[in-house]
């Protein structure tokens, strides 16, 4: 068996106070009957231990909207908490431990300039075109697209999303995330040649030969892995899989054997055999945890150092404690709230998706 020695070791889980943990872990069971806590996959080990659901940004919002529980915490970012928001009844209450844990990727779409290069695409032909956001976004751009016969896709499904909006329209406009965007195109057979990414204006031809246009947004953990690092893997380990986030760069998706979501990620390796050796392409957290999960197999980063999302691990336990104390004592600092105006085609954008 392949044994990997270097890399992973290097990154250590920091250590909370017990004291804290203990506190949560009371807290937790005497709020129990009104409470759920969900936690995305990219949590540390001391705040993903006191989610009842962890899943991806689908099954998280699914669980949302299935668990009928009085105060939903999510322990994942803003994007995330506020799609709970949108899709959970009026007398439910949810919040996020930190105010500040948003997604960078989600904020590089602002629905001003969104507006703008929407004006000028359906301006420039009268062919149909759909928008699609991708679930990291915020709840403005989700609006937008619910407003306009558009969808939200999560990189569980952007697969048949794409289909979805090829069935309606000759065109997708794609937000934020380019990546996940090309990735996906490719992967349905669309010619590199039929896609745009709006670093620029598109002129009037290259709107007439484009089927599908990118904003240019990017996640800046997923972008940093490189095509040398799968050089790198490969050689160093000889018939060794490698598997990466659809966030990651198209390059290193083509170079990959395979791409999808986090949960796509864990089912691979889960299933994978005994003996096995995988470099995985994601945020360093969940690398960690499959390690530890599976020592019979050799999981390391795909790059050396593996790389953290800095806003996912703004969710720290003492953030989660306070957060409890604050539902005990009906305090709503951490609640995230999305306004009424907002939420209507928002939800009919996000409901599109989860009827698939
Ligand atoms: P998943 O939906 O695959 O968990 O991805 C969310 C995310 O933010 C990845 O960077
Ligand atoms: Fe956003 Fe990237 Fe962090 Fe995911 S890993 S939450 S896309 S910044």
């Amino acid at each position: 068996m392949i044994k990997y020695e270097k890399g992973v070791s290097a990154f250590k889980s920091i250590e909370s106070d017990p004291a804290i943990l203990d506190e949560i872990a009371a807290l937790k069971e005497e709020l129990k009957d009104d409470l759920v806590i969900l936690g995305h996959h990219y949590q540390r080990n001391d705040v993903i231990r006191f989610a009842d659901v962890t899943g991806d940004s689908l099954i998280l919002s699914q669980k949302a909207v299935e668990m009928k529980k009085k105060h939903i915490v999510f322990c994942g970012v803003y994007f995330m908490a506020e799609c709970a928001d949108i899709l959970s009844d009026d007398d439910q209450k949810v919040y996020i431990p930190d105010m500040r844990a948003g997604c960078a990727m989600a904020n590089m779409a602002n629905i001003k300039d969104v507006e703008m290069i929407w004006e000028h695409l359906t301006s420039g032909t009268k062919e149909k075109i759909i928008p699609v956001t991708y679930i990291n976004s915020s709840a403005d751009i989700k609006y937008f697209v619910g407003k306009n016969d558009g969808i939200i896709c999560t990189s569980s499904n952007a697969s048949r999303i794409f289909d979805w909006a090829m069935e309606r329209g000759s065109k997708i406009l794609f937000l934020p995330d380019q990546f996940l965007g090309i990735n996906t195109a490719i992967s349905k057979g669309i010619p590199e040649s039929a896609i745009f990414t709006l670093d620029r204006l598109p002129d009037e031809k290259a709107i007439e030969v484009s089927q599908v246009f990118l904003w240019n947004g990017y996640c800046s953990v997923h972008k940093r892995f490189t095509l040398d690092d799968v050089t790198k893997r490969r050689n160093e380990y000889p018939g060794i899989k490698i598997v990466v986030h659809g966030e990651c760069t198209a390059d290193v998706v083509k170079a990959s054997d395979a791409f999808g979501s986090t949960s796509t990620i864990i089912k691979m390796i889960t299933e994978s055999e005994k003996g096995s050796a995988w470099a995985v392409g994601t945020e360093q957290h969940l690398v960690q945890r499959l390690t530890d999960r599976f020592p019979d197999k050799t999981i390391v980063p795909l790059a050396e150092s593996g790389f953290q999302c800095v806003t996912m691990s703004m969710i720290t336990p003492e953030k989660l404690l306070n957060t409890l104390k604050e539902i005990k004592e009906d305090i709503t600092e951490h609640e995230v709230r999305v306004a009424t105006e907002i939420k209507h085609y928002a939800k009919t954008a996000l409901i599109r998706m989860l009827a698939l």
